[in-house]
């Protein structure tokens, strides 16, 4: 998610800068840059950390009294000093920082190059700098009638900034999809992603909405248009909100910030990749390596915790819909057995963060053995993500919670576009199940909103067992590997036991721990193995066990079997997991914070373990 300031008025602009972009270093980054106008534009820009860019920065006083300020998480181009932001026109007068993805960028570089222009980056938010540039060049354009022109023939998400150093006391500013809030005071303007840069400065902002552009000239009032032209009211508020509390967005932890960010990132990780109207998926790394991995005979996945909960999905989800065999290794184990791997492989590789050491190893030891690797990362530019063949990035933004939520939810919705491609490449799935799959993955953004607006439910559920030392999760199919995600959810954060079991196995020596005292959470979503699941709840309760169930919603047999429920809409069995682990999800963190446990940081537990 990065972050933007900005900053015009009276005082000198790097120190307001510097200062606003450390209090957005939360939102996690990889590298950052300032523009400053005093005449004319200095940009300093450095891989790494604020305080890396602060040790690039002339010793003499930088007097500019306006400047935008970055710090990058990278979608496209690895995070380097190149690539960092700002980034400027080709005819040095321009200079803009951008949070989001410019997805027509590439249509957009090619006409630019046809007129002349060259790229120093590897972004898509260069592009748009230089498309304003010849925007305003054609027609003698004011910077924020070019900035409108470009952006209405912009798709994708976007916050931005853009100076012009020939109208050296304006800021314009323009949103879609990535928040910009706008901060008035006495005789300065500030721009941010977040008020925490603003709001030691002034507590009047506005937060812009998408479609609007904001022109802050230095002794005018703040105009906003929409990309129509027409001119909004101010609507102005009066922050009370401190410091803490805006980091997070107003929540307590990032762990729950993240959990409700999924609706949001599960889209973002769809977006540009598959299209249900005109029927198609498309992964970029798939379409780089089509051939050879038109003839893979076996695929493996490999990772840790989490991610090899989402990679066991991954197996259930490819097996099902392209009929190619898929073997899950803890990536610790697969790295010291010696294991038969060959050309004939695709080892997919998912981790999160992009550093984990065991997960790095066996992309080593795959690609010594010949196979072709596929990372599926999060942080863009990461050693995984540099040391694989391809891949394809979550776009999930930072995840700052030790236990993963969203990444997880990312994970599983990107190796189900990738199943159903693959299917659909190698003629093991009809049309009818491919549109019906795509269209079903379509609607759980939005069906998975409904499941976060249970949080009361949820809640009162997690009061009712916060007690328990031990837990037992079940589930059957696409759900077993929830039920192991769950329970590792539970003991990461709240230091209960906590064991999850395909529900089959119970009979196989579970069924002993089961009693009065020990909650059962049952993953009984309507799909092939419904009657099945049903029976293994008897089964518990028959032995006094208390059954918290994931139902799907309306279903009155397991409301009448199970002590409590917890509803989720219906969808494409393959899918149920996107939405079944919301809950165990919320059920977890509630149940860690009634416990009195730090959510975020857990005892014990790094956000990435790049040690063996
Ligand atoms: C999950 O909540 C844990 N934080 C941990 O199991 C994590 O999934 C594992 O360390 C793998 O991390 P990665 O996805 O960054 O490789
Ligand atoms: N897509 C842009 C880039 O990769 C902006 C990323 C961001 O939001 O920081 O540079």
């Amino acid at each position: 998610m990065c972050g933007i300031v900005a900053y015009s008025g009276k005082k000198a602009a790097c120190p307001i800068l510097i200062e606003g972009l450390k209090r957005l270093e939360y939102r996690g980054y990889d590298s950052s840059g300032v523009s400053l106008l005093n005449g004319s534009l200095q940009t300093f820009k450095k891989k790494g950390k604020v305080k890396d860019l602060e040790n690039i920065l002339p010793k003499e006083e930088l007097t500019a009294t306006l400047g935008i300020g970055h710090t990058r998480w990278a979608t496209h181009g690895e995070p380097n000093d190149v690539n960092a932001h700002p980034h400027l026109s080709g005819n040095g007068r321009l200079a803009l920082v951008h949070n989001g993805i410019i997805e027509n960028y590439a249509s957009i570089k090619e006409a630019l190059i046809k007129r002349g222009h060259t790229f120093s980056s590897e972004t898509d938010t260069e592009v748009l700098v230089h498309y304003i540039e010849e925007l305003q060049s054609e027609g003698k354009l004011a910077l924020e009638e070019a900035v409108r022109q470009a952006l209405l023939h912009v798709e994708g998400a976007y916050a931005i900034v853009v100076i012009d150093s020939q109208e050296p006391n304006k800021l314009v500013g323009a949103k879609k999809q990535s928040p910009l809030v706008v901060g008035i005071a006495e005789d300065s303007f500030y721009f941010a992603s977040d008020a925490t840069p603003i709001i030691s400065h002034t507590n009047k902002v506005v937060y812009l909405k998408d479609g609007e552009i904001a022109v802050a000239e230095l002794g005018k009032e703040l105009v906003i248009r929409q990309l129509s032209n027409i001119e909004q009211k101010l609507d102005v508020q009066e922050l009370s909100l401190d410091i803490q509390q805006i980091e997070k967005g107003g929540y307590e932890h990032y762990m729950l910030k993240e959990i409700d960010e999924q609706p949001k990132t599960i889209a973002d990780g769809m977006r540009g990749r598959l299209n249900g109207k005109e029927g198609w998926t498309r992964l970029d790394g798939l379409e780089e390596y089509s051939n050879r991995i038109s003839s893979v005979k076996r695929i493996i996945i490999a990772a840790c915790g989490t991610s090899w909960h989402s990679g066991l999905i991954g197996e259930y989800l490819i097996e099902e819909f392209a009929r190619i065999p898929v073997e899950v290794e803890y990536a610790s184990e697969l790295r010291y057995r010696n294991p038969i791997i060959g050309k004939d492989d695709l080892v997919i590789a998912i981790s999160q963060s992009g550093e984990t050491a065991d997960t790095l190893a066996a992309v080593n030891l795959a690609k010594e053995k010949g196979a072709l690797v596929y990372g599926l990362v999060n942080a863009v530019g990461s050693t995984i993500a540099r040391a694989s063949h391809c891949g394809s990035y979550l776009h999930a933004g930072p995840e700052i919670g030790v236990a993963s939520t969203k990444a997880f939810t990312s994970q599983v919705t990107l190796l189900a576009i990738m199943a159903l491609n693959l299917g659909m490449k190698r003629g093991t799935l009809s049309n009818t199940t491919y549109h019906r799959l795509i269209s079903a993955l379509e609607q759980i953004p939005s069906q998975l909103s409904k499941v976060l607006e249970q949080k009361e439910q949820i809640k009162y559920i997690a009061g009712e067992i916060k007690s328990a030392t031990n837990a037992l999760y079940l589930g059957r199919g696409f759900n077993f590997p929830v039920a192991l995600e769950g329970a590792l959810k539970l003991k990461e954060i709240s230091y209960i036991h906590a064991e999850g079991y395909p529900a089959a196995e119970m009979k196989h020596g579970p069924i002993a721990l089961i009693d009065i005292y020990m909650p059962v959470f049952v993953i009984a979503t309507k799909g092939g193995s419904y009657d099945k699941i049903v029976s293994n709840i008897q089964e518990v309760k028959a032995r006094k066990g208390k059954i918290i169930a994931i139902i799907t919603e309306g279903d009155e047999t397991i409301k009448d079997l199970a002590d409590y429920y917890i509803e989720i809409p219906l969808t494409e069995e393959a899918l149920t997991p996107l939405l079944s682990v919301v809950p165990l999800q919320l059920l977890s963190y509630y149940i860690a914070v009634m416990r009195g446990c730090n959510v975020d940081q857990p005892r014990n537990l790094a956000k990435s373990v790049t040690v063996e």
